[in-house]
């Protein structure tokens, strides 16, 4: 892709398909896809190994204290994509369980856990040419973002897909179970002090609930293509 390069920020609810999109748009046009949730479920990983969060209670104090020892970054992975390291160690199939996501989503609220990976993610984004996905990309992280969009789906839709994605790995629930959690995690992403999920006025809403894999494709690189030309 030739011309100028841009930031896109894709923000938006949980089991959006936000990271498929973001990942597909940034091979496509040659960018770099940065995964944000994979960089707050590295610190969650961080916290759980090293005694610094339970079920119940996170160590603010301690993990303040050593937040800035906590070092992540993407390597590419020799298949078409990247890999994300902490402190050096491949942790790509470690952030990916049940415990280590609900402790992401407990260690997000926290604002020098933040501060820290948002100053992280503006240094990886700073040359341009990045596909970023996560909640606040377009409002805290990229606020002059060439791209932004806001990725929604109905809960019920959201639930349906993440409900066969766990039937498909053998995990036994029910759509109800998985509906409330879709609808709980919505409202602590929506609700929390430090930068709640929401909508940049200058992003554009897009509501994929109907639309298939193709006609999301199509929708984003045209988006792109014309945001580039623009420039
Ligand atoms: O997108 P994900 O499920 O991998 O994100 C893990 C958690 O991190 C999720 O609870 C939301 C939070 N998160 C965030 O607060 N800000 C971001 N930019 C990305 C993720």
């Amino acid at each position: 892709m030739t011309g100028k390069k841009i930031v896109v920020a894709i923000d938006g609810f949980s089991s959006c398909g936000k990271s498929t999109m973001a990942k597909e748009l940034a091979a496509t046009v040659g960018y770099t896809y940065i995964d944000t949730g994979a960089m707050y479920r590295a610190v969650s990983l961080y916290a759980l190994r090293n005694g610094l969060m339970d079920e119940t209670s996170i160590d603010e104090a301690r993990l303040e204290q050593q937040i800035k020892s906590i070092r992540v970054d993407f390597r590419p992975n020799g298949k078409s994509g990247s890999d994300i390291y902490l402190n050096d160690e491949n942790v790509e199939s470690e952030i990916r369980t049940l415990e280590v996501a609900n402790g992401a989503s407990r260690v997000s609220t926290l604002k020098f856990v933040r501060e820290h990976l948002v100053a992280m993610q503006q240094k990886m984004g700073a040359a341009k040419g990045v596909v970023m996905d996560g909640r606040d990309i377009g409002t805290v992280v990229f606020p002059n973002a060439e791209l932004k969009i806001f990725l929604t789906a109905t809960p019920e839709v959201r639930a349906e897909r993440r409900y066969k994605e766990l039937l498909q790995k053998g995990i036994t629930i029910s759509f109800d179970d998985v509906l409330a959690n879709v609808k709980e995690r919505d409202e602590r992403d929506t609700h929390r002090k430090e930068s709640p999920l929401r909508k940049a006025d200058d992003a554009i809403l897009f509501d994929n609930s109907f639309l298939s894999p193709e006609e999301q494709r199509a929708w984003l690189y045209g988006v792109f293509s014309d945001t580039v030309a623009n420039q």
